[in-house]
């Protein structure tokens, strides 16, 4: 099992997630972030970190979510790992929540 970072995350990114992970799964891309499912423990602490609800248990993924499994799994070998909180981006707040998000995700 694995915990997945969910569409909600695009153009949010607040990485409250990175601070409670004890293993360093977090690996960051220009407009958000992912989890490896090779490192992640499934300590379930970062789920509720988030403000953006956007991290899952892989076994609790929305179904119209599913397709995040695999982009977790691909972009986090892509990615540099991500260890200390940042700031999120100026208009974070407005994008919380937005629908079809998916197609702003920057590689
Ligand atoms: Fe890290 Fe635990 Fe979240 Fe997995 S469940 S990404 S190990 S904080
Ligand atoms: Fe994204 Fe939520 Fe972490 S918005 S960066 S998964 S705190």
């Amino acid at each position: 099992m694995t915990f997945v970072v969910t569409e909600n995350c695009i153009k949010c990114k607040y990485t409250d997630c990175v601070e409670v992970c004890p293993v360093d799964c977090f690996h960051e891309g220009p407009n958000c972030l992912v989890i490896d499912p090779d490192e992640c423990i499934d300590c379930t602490l970062c789920e509720p970190e988030c403000p953006a609800q956007a991290i899952f248990a892989e076994d609790d993924l929305p179904a119209d979510q599913q397709q995040f499994l695999a982009l977790n799994a691909d972009l986090a070998k892509q990615w540099p790992v991500i260890t200390a909180k940042k700031d999120a981006p100026p208009d974070a707040d407005d994008w919380n929540g937005k629908p079809d998000k998916l197609q702003e995700l920057q590689r």
